[in-house]
């Protein structure tokens, strides 16, 4: 092993997200909610579902697929392969696994990280320490979610909240310096259970009960989450700052989960940031978990807000009291972008499980699938990747 730590640059961003559109109004057809309500106290307009040919591991796999052509490399120099995700396809075996063989993947070792909407951010530094090691040359690090099928659509209090999407980065290790300066990752066990899914695991395991008292949905105390992202956002946020030897106003761009635009407004607040460096596109995607950062970061390089030179924050606050932040430094062209032009999710075949598919759609949705007018296509709607 080395003894000095190498650079590690972000040299590959992607992201992918599923055509089918979820607006409020359509919400308001089906629980006791308001477009006026969802917009004023989240930020959200619309989301995106998973059609039943997606899962989490196919989103992903098409979003890696273009982080690596950003970075203009072969699949078989991804060496790492980590997809922080709260949806699985299966709990065994992994999505990180499904990726792999998925892209076409020779030699990477392969793993899933649970940290919930801080899954991408983890997954960063751990892969961060990983590569700076001189462990491996490049990793391939996803977001990947599809909350639709954790969701309970009769339950109006987190309905209005989530989406499903997936976004990619690839990171290098590089000699020369620039990528990331200071990392952050934390977790506070007081929020244990603000937000959790009771049954399917080996405390409730998944049984007629279980199932007919809905424990295999997302539960939320909202008001508590709520205090808490902020208050570990700031936190979180200013400790990685501290640690690249910056102040926070050294930031060109906050690249933040996207969960609430109330909270993101909030940590601005608190910490004295101006809210128009605070990437935001929650109202076009809902909370996709631990996808909303790296897709927030494809978009935010899609639309012109990134540049070689500037410092960007990435900072996440997720289920569990995990939070994670990272500052970095942009060193790639924005126009390697281009490179993943033509990659969509036509170039992805899961492997087949030999079991006898199911359609995984929440039957509370299918009447979205079947109506008339067509949804917002992927690339008219989004400047991703
Ligand atoms: N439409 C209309 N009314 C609603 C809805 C809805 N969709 N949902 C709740 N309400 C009602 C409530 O029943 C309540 O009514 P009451 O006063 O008669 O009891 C009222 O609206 C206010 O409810 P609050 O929960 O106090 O509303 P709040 O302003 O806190 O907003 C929200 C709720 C949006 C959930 C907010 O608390 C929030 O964003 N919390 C953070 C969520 C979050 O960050 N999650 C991130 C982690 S997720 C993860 O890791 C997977």
């Amino acid at each position: 092993m080395t003894a000095s730590l190498r650079s590690v640059h972000l040299t590959g961003w992607g992201a992918y997200v599923p055509s089918q559109v979820l607006t409020n109004t359509d919400l308001e057809r089906m629980v006791d909610t308001s477009d006026e309500w969802i917009v004023t106290r989240t930020g959200i307009r619309e989301r995106r579902i998973a059609g039943p040919t997606d899962t989490t591991a196919s989103m992903a796999a098409v979003a890696g697929l273009r982080a690596i052509a950003t970075a203009g490399l072969s699949v078989h120099d991804i060496d790492l392969i980590i997809v922080g995700t709260l949806t699985p396809d299966y709990p065994l075996p992994s999505a990180a696994v499904l990726v792999k063989e998925a892209i076409g993947n020779s030699h990477a070792a392969a793993m899933d990280l649970a940290a919930a909407c801080s899954g991408f951010v983890y997954g960063y530094g751990i892969a961060h320490a990983y590569l700076a090691s001189g462990l491996a040359h490049h990793a391939l690090v996803i977001g990947s979610e599809t909350m639709s099928r954790c969701t309970d659509w009769t339950d109006r209090a987190t309905c209005v909240l989530f989406g499903d999407g997936a976004g990619a980065a690839v990171l290098s290790a590089a000699d020369d310096p620039g990528g990331a300066s200071g990392i952050e990752l934390n977790t506070e066990t007081a929020a244990t259970y603000s937000i959790w899914i009771p049954g399917g695991g080996a405390a409730r395991p998944a049984n007629q009960a279980t199932v007919a008292a809905r424990e295999h949905y997302m539960r939320m105390k909202g008001g508590e989450t709520f205090k808490l992202a902020v208050r570990k956002l700031s936190s979180t946020s200013l400790k990685a700052v501290e640690k690249a030897g910056i102040e926070l106003s050294d930031v060109d761009l906050v690249v933040p989960h996207q969960a609430n635009v109330r909270i993101l407004e909030a940590l601005a607040k608190s910490v004295h940031y101006p809210m128009d460096r605070v990437f935001v596109n929650i109202d076009r995607y809902g909370n996709t978990s631990a996808a909303s950062v790296p897709i927030a970061l494809a978009e935010a390089v899609a639309c012109g807000r990134v540049k070689p030179g500037d410092r960007i924050l990435m900072s996440a606050f997720g289920a569990g009291g995990t939070s994670g932040a990272v500052v970095l430094e942009w060193t790639a062209d924005p126009a390697d972008r281009l490179r993943a032009e033509g990659i969509g999710p036509e170039r992805v075949t899961l492997m087949d499980s030999g079991v006898e598919p199911t359609n995984p759609f929440p039957p509370e949705l299918e009447w979205i699938m079947v109506r008339p007018q067509a949804p917002t296509s992927e690339k008219a709607a989004v400047a991703v990747p």
